[in-house]
């Protein structure tokens, strides 16, 4: 991140916007690998709708940047740039497939915590700031990070996990 500038909490929420921003441009771009190399039908058909609800989520973010009179400054989010290179190494693993799995579901639940607390906070500070309207939408698409994460969960509990064992 370049030296800016933070006087004030409008400054760190358009800071964190921008980060989220790009994690989620970056996300979109590794979620067909990951579809393609998980062999569940099931963990496959929840990226499938994830990688749909993540298209959801970049065009309510680019609605929050019109709402708050803002041009996104496309920086590198390299936060989810590390997390996303971990991921890629379980994607030219070869082995067990439900094995593989489950390390996909440990890489994609890495992305979902972190996207989890960059839009809680978005959400908490867009309040301070007396935006409901933008929390509004940020709360949404938290709701839907959140809900991934459980279904992650109790699929990998459910079955993936115990046929890796
Ligand atoms: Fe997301």
């Amino acid at each position: 991140m370049s030296h800016q500038s933070l006087d004030s909490l409008h400054d760190v929420f358009v800071t964190e916007l921008n980060d989220i921003l790009d994690a989620e441009q970056q996300i979109v771009k590794v979620m067909p690998e990951m579809i393609d190399h998980a062999s569940s039908p099931r963990l496959k058909a929840k990226f499938e709708a994830h990688l749909k609800q993540t298209h959801d989520q970049i065009n309510r973010l680019h609605q929050v940047f019109t709402m708050l009179g803002i041009t996104p400054t496309e920086e590198e989010c390299k936060g989810m740039k590390g997390i996303l290179r971990d991921g890629e190494k379980v994607l030219k693993a070869k082995g067990n497939a439900a094995a593989i799995d489950a390390a996909l579901i440990a890489a994609a639940q890495k992305v979902e915590h972190y996207e989890i607390s960059s839009y809680g906070t978005l959400r908490t500070y867009a309040r301070t700031l007396g935006r409901n309207d933008v929390a509004d939408l940020l709360q949404t698409t938290l709701q839907q990070e959140s809900q991934t994460d459980e279904l992650l969960t109790s699929l990998a509990q459910e079955s993936i996990n115990r046929k890796a064992a």
